[in-house]
């Protein structure tokens, strides 16, 4: 497709920053978006292997991975909102052209999401305290959100994949000239690329768990060995069995680049997310005992949460040399219109709201499985906290309202 169809296609409204800032913001929110939705795909298999398991441990852990899960899904959805935001500024003569090609899926993607996240609280309902019993209840119900994730997923994955070919939209929207604008289907995917970020899962559950266990033993009141020694084990082949299935789903992913963008595949972005990746999953090994000291059980899940930036950014790398380099449109030259108010109150809104209401909510977290008490109470500095968080929301909100009225009147 002719480079200036594209920029017509651009919002005239400009946008409100210096484009780079949404690209940077759109890799990172994206690295964080696929860590909790490989922490929830990991936990929530966890939670099927150990309920259906007769072994206490392994049941216990199904119990928590149940409630990772839950969690996991609903912090996966919500900073998978960011980085659907900064690519829509960005990309949006793309990211809309998918979207309208695929329109049922688009819409489909909210109602299969709700189903999938009610299937699991189905068979969290159905299995409250797996360690209270023997069996499992209804395990279908968690087979089908899992599923059902997976398609959201999926979708999410198609839409990427229909942008990065412009000059194949007008032949899906009227294959053989004649118009089918229904948007019931799926135009194109790569299972490869699918599968590879699916498998990440794996990899980043062990390091979740390697970090869980070193969380455990910092415990006041102890904790079970046996438990501790099922941890470790688990991550450790979680790493490197899933480590092995992510290189080889990779190297298809790259084998299977478009010939427009074939060279890609042994570009520098390539062999540096390849070592960053690799690394990661040999980290655990080569730290050995190590891992039982100081915060070095958390170093997997850090440097794996590094290696996701950097994968993200050869993302991003793939994206601009196939919009840019084959078909001429460039993200960076988007026209700016700037608005220090809105910049101004996104990166304020991160930093001072962010960062007070998740001081208090991760300390309390970090707290209550530390403590030996039954009741945990937070002392008088971290209850300070949590009051400065709401009455920074709430200056916020005043603040907001106050502008917009004045917006108004003006
Ligand atoms: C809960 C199940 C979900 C799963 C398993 C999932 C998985 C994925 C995967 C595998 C990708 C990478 C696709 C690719 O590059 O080929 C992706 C990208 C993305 N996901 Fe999710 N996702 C889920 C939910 C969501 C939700 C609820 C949102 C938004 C509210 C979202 C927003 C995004 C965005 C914006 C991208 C990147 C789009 C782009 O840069 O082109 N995801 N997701």
């Amino acid at each position: 497709m002719d480079a200036s169809t594209l920029y017509a296609l651009r919002d005239a409204a400009g946008v409100p920053s210096h484009p780079v800032i949404f690209l940077i913001l759109g890799v990172a929110t994206w690295a964080l978006h696929i860590a909790a939705v490989h922490v929830m795909l990991g936990a929530s298999a966890l939670t099927l292997w150990g309920a259906f398991s007769k072994d206490d441990l392994k049941r216990r852990l199904a119990a928590t991975m149940l409630n990772t899960a839950k969690v996991s899904v609903s912090i996966a959805i919500v900073i998978g909102v960011a980085p659907l935001l900064f690519v829509q500024v960005i990309y949006d003569p793309f990211w809309y052209a998918s979207n309208v090609l695929s329109a049922w899926w688009v819409i489909g993607f909210i109602v299969i999401l709700i189903l999938g996240y009610l299937a699991m609280y189905v068979f969290y309902y159905a299995n409250k305290d797996l360690t209270a019993k023997k069996g499992v209840t209804c395990p279908g119900s968690m087979v089908i959100s899992i599923a059902l994730l997976l398609v959201v997923g999926f979708i999410m994955h198609v839409l990427t994949q229909q942008m990065l070919s412009p000059e194949k939209w007008v032949e899906w929207y009227a294959p053989n000239g004649v118009i089918n604008a229904s948007g019931q289907k799926i135009h194109d995917y790569n299972i490869w690329r699918f599968l590879f970020f699916i498998s990440l899962s794996a990899p980043v559950t062990g390091a979740w768990l390697l970090a869980m266990r070193r969380y455990l033993q910092g415990k006041e009141a102890g904790e079970d060995a046996n438990y501790l020694a099922l941890l470790g084990s688990l991550a450790q082949k979680l790493a490197i069995i899933g480590g092995l299935v992510v290189v080889v789903f990779g190297a298809l992913w790259m084998a299977t680049l478009p010939e427009k963008a074939a060279g890609f595949a042994l570009s520098p972005w390539v062999i540096v997310t390849a070592v960053a990746l690799i690394g990661t999953v040999l980290l655990p090994t080569l730290l050995g005992k190590k891992l039982d000291t100081g915060f070095w059980g958390f170093a997997p899940f850090a440097v794996g949460a590094v290696a996701l930036i950097i994968l993200g950014t050869a993302r991003e790398a793939l994206r601009f040399t196939i919009l840019y380099g084959v078909h001429g449109y460039n993200p960076l030259d988007y026209k700016i219109v700037m608005d220090w108010y809105s910049t101004i109150l996104f990166f304020g809104t991160f930093a001072i709201i962010g960062g007070a209401a998740l001081a208090y909510m991760l300390t309390v977290a970090w707290q209550v499985g530390q403590s030996k008490e039954k009741v945990y109470t937070p002392s008088p500095a971290v209850d300070k906290i949590g009051t400065v968080a709401i009455w920074l929301i709430v200056a916020w909100m005043v603040q907001f309202f106050a502008i917009g009225f004045y917006v108004w009147v003006r």
